[in-house]
């Protein structure tokens, strides 16, 4: 570890600046001294100023800690020092202290300044701060239509913290009755009191929480739906570039966390806020100082905070990659098993997996020591305030100002407001990493719906004549490597025309133009003349039906599978289909027919089983053009057969056939030759046969 350049740099600019006002002070010095302790505070304020400025000018990105601390500390210092009563002089102004006090306060400031920046590496002070308000607003508007029940439980909240903070003054009171035998009914009112002020907190608080669980579930569950609806209407690239996990991530763990603010942060900060007022007015009822003795525990108790929540987010950060690899590693080998086994590489994925637990267990370990060291730093920085406090309530009791149950209760109020102020550091902290997670959210939410907009072109007969025109395209993910290059070819009604190539000529992505994930580059494709994107998006899906290289079905019945997408879809054209694409045999064949589940991703059937349910799917919206990507390569003898049925089935269809049967190609009417996505060549079967060319090597491979 060490020490940041710039932290060193501006540590030592400050210094300079710092010495360059104390020589201007010290001309002012007589009236200033005169004014004693306001005197220490109005030059603490001047310093603030000068190093404010200065540190903005040096280095606006620094530390914004540095300039406070140097310029309040003495004051602070001071002053407690007076109410302390220590023995020996103290300076009034640091401006004419002797260079030990100097040496003292400056070189406190520097460790201080130091220890930060070495400790806490990853603070980049201010700028989270800033964004964390943005979401605020945004959860808020997102919360809005649970006004009614918001209301009510900040309302709760407000009481429950006005009860909590009275129990310790109550408490005080009936300790000073009973010391002073003041008679039954005073002590048997102010216990009453205190129990009356204990139970109706607890009764508020439970109000306030109840609440606000009800209303983060319900936030949750609407933002969920809001989330996933927009992103169901994202184009293909978005899900490219973005793994399902972490989609996954933001809308079970990251949706909670945002609701988290508002529900748990905001709702615990400003009760504990409420609960630490109430307790220094209390408190500065009860001794003004002794009060600013105990307020001594907040910068600490904040700065401690600050440095371990700075390095715990690091390390838990650390923690949950950690544990994602290793979910990520049982994960593959369960799901390829059979390869593992293939390839006897289960010592292997053990190998893979310890090492992924080994790794979580270190930075668990680090992450709990560190905690463990933060709990006992804390525990001592309030056990030395606590001391401080008594020391100064045992003079005050022997000088006859402060009663002894004035000090019960202030001890009371004193350890209530340093849990708080620690609850409010742990709260803020919190809240930052929350924010972060809304931020993720929020960026989801924002991002425009790519699918469905446009469009408005419906015609009420259509052809089904496509044509590409002089297209090129490259994937998102790769934009500099075209996939088709100027390529032109057209479909026409009533024709079989197929597509053929070797692998990664670029077949399925004309295909996916055509079904519109991607747009062109360059060229159009046209549906009747009109380029597909002037039609309407659910329009253009109903007439152009796919098929594709590993046809995808989803958890339910075969007869959800085949209607999927189709409201009011009757059984009778759900027999049509499965009969045209050859499933009813085995469909009938099953004990519970078109009932029977298919199980996750169509698990329970084979890979022709599949094939035909994708292709009954494809046949029951009747579309005006078929597309079959590689979707016969798992079919057995009767599909060339079946293939014609599919053309000619009362109206004429558009038919692409993309596949590597040569039995298949030559069924077709016209066939078109990829390479390097490029058209090498297109026309009849037979007529590219004798012409010895692309298509034929084609069929010899
Ligand atoms: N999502 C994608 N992102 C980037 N490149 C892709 C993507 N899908 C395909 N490609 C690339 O585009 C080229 C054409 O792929 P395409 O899937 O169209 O080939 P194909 O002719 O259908 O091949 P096959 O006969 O194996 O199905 C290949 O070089 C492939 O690597
Ligand atoms: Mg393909």
């Amino acid at each position: 570890m060490a020490v940041p350049p710039h932290v060193l740099r501006l540590s030592c600019m400050l210094l300079l600046a710092d010495l360059a006002l104390m020589l201007v002070l010290t001309h002012f010095f007589p009236a200033l001294a005169q004014l004693g302790q306001m005197g220490s505070w109005l030059e603490a304020v001047l310093r603030l100023l000068v190093l404010g400025g200065a540190k903005q000018l040096l280095a606006p990105k620094g530390p914004h800690g540095a300039a406070v601390l140097l310029s309040l500390t003495p004051a602070i210092f001071l002053t407690l020092r007076g109410y302390m009563g220590l023995p020996g002089a103290a300076p009034v102004l640091l401006a004419t202290a002797t260079p030990s006090w100097l040496v003292l306060t400056h070189g406190t400031a520097l460790v201080a300044l130091l220890t930060w920046s070495l400790l806490a590496p990853t603070v980049a002070v201010g700028a989270k701060d800033a964004e964390t308000w943005v979401p605020l607003k945004r959860l808020l508007a997102l919360a809005w239509p649970e006004w009614p029940l918001l209301s009510c439980a900040f309302l709760f909240l407000a009481l429950a913290a006005l009860g909590e903070t009275s129990v310790p003054y109550f408490t005080g009171r009936a300790l000073d009755v009973l010391r002073q035998g003041d008679g039954l009914t005073t002590f048997t009112a102010a216990v009453g009191l205190m129990c009356l002020a204990s139970a109706s907190s607890s009764l508020f608080a439970g109000c306030r929480g109840g609440l606000f669980t009800f209303i983060g579930y319900r936030f949750v569950l609407r933002t969920r739906d809001q989330l996933f609806s927009s992103l169901v209407y994202r184009d293909l690239a978005f899900f490219q570039k973005t793994t399902a996990a972490e989609l996954s991530s933001r809308l079970t763990t990251d949706v909670t966390l945002a609701s988290k603010v508002l529900t748990l942060n905001i709702n615990v900060m400003l009760r504990t806020l409420g609960q630490v007022l109430g307790l220094c007015a209390f408190m500065l009822g009860l001794s003004p100082r002794l009060t600013l003795l105990a307020l001594l525990e907040v910068p600490l108790a904040v700065a401690a905070r600050k440095v371990y929540d700075s390095r715990h987010q690091m390390l838990q950060r650390a923690v949950l990659d950690a544990a994602a690899n290793t979910g990520t590693a049982v994960q593959e080998s369960i799901s390829s098993i059979e390869t593992v086994r293939v390839f006897n590489g289960e010592e292997e994925e053990e190998r893979r997996y310890r090492q992924a637990l080994d790794r979580t267990l270190r930075l668990r370990d680090q992450r709990d020591t560190e905690k463990a060291i933060f709990l006992l730093i804390r525990r001592a920085l309030q056990l030395a305030v606590q001391a401080l406090v008594l020391y100064c309530g045992h003079q005050q009791l022997h000088d006859g100002t402060l009663t002894a149950g004035s000090l019960v209760a202030f001890i009371l109020y004193q350890t209530n407001a340093g849990s708080c102020v620690q609850a409010l550091a742990y709260c803020y902290g919190d809240l930052l990493s929350n924010a972060a997670a809304a931020c993720k959210v929020f960026d989801y939410l924002d991002r425009e719906r790519a699918v469905g907009t446009g469009g408005t072109y419906v015609p009420t007969k259509l052809q089904g004549h496509i044509t590409f025109h002089r297209v090129s395209f490259a994937y998102p993910t790769r934009p500099e490597h075209l996939v088709l290059q100027d390529v032109t070819f057209e479909l026409r009604p009533g024709e079989v025309t197929a597509l053929a190539g070797l692998n990664g000529s670029g077949k399925s992505t004309c295909v996916a133009l055509l079904e519109r994930f991607y747009e062109p580059k360059a060229g159009e494709v046209l549906l009747d003349g009109v380029p597909l994107q002037d039609y309407e998006h659910c329009y253009l899906h109903r007439q152009v039906a796919l098929v594709g290289q590993e046809p995808v079905l989803f958890s339910g019945s075969i007869r959800d599978n085949i209607a999927y997408g189709m409201e009011d879809c009757e059984e009778e054209e759900i027999i049509a289909a499965a009969r045209a694409a050859g499933a009813l045999g085995f469909i009938s064949a099953l004990e519970q027919g078109f009932g029977t589940d298919v199980g996750e991703r169509g698990g329970q059937l084979s890979a022709g089983q599949k094939q035909r349910i994708a292709i009954a799917r494809a046949l029951v919206r009747h579309p005006t053009v078929l597309i079959l990507d590689e979707a016969t390569s798992a079919l057995d003898g009767d599909g060339d057969v079946m293939l014609q049925q599919w053309v000619r089935n009362g109206v004429d269809r558009t038919v692409l056939l993309i596949s590597h049967q040569p039995r298949m190609l030559e069924k077709a009417d016209r066939v078109v030759v990829l390479e390097h996505g490029m058209v090498a060549e297109m026309g009849t079967p037979t007529e590219l046969r004798t012409r010895g060319g692309p298509y034929s090597r084609l069929l010899q491979h």
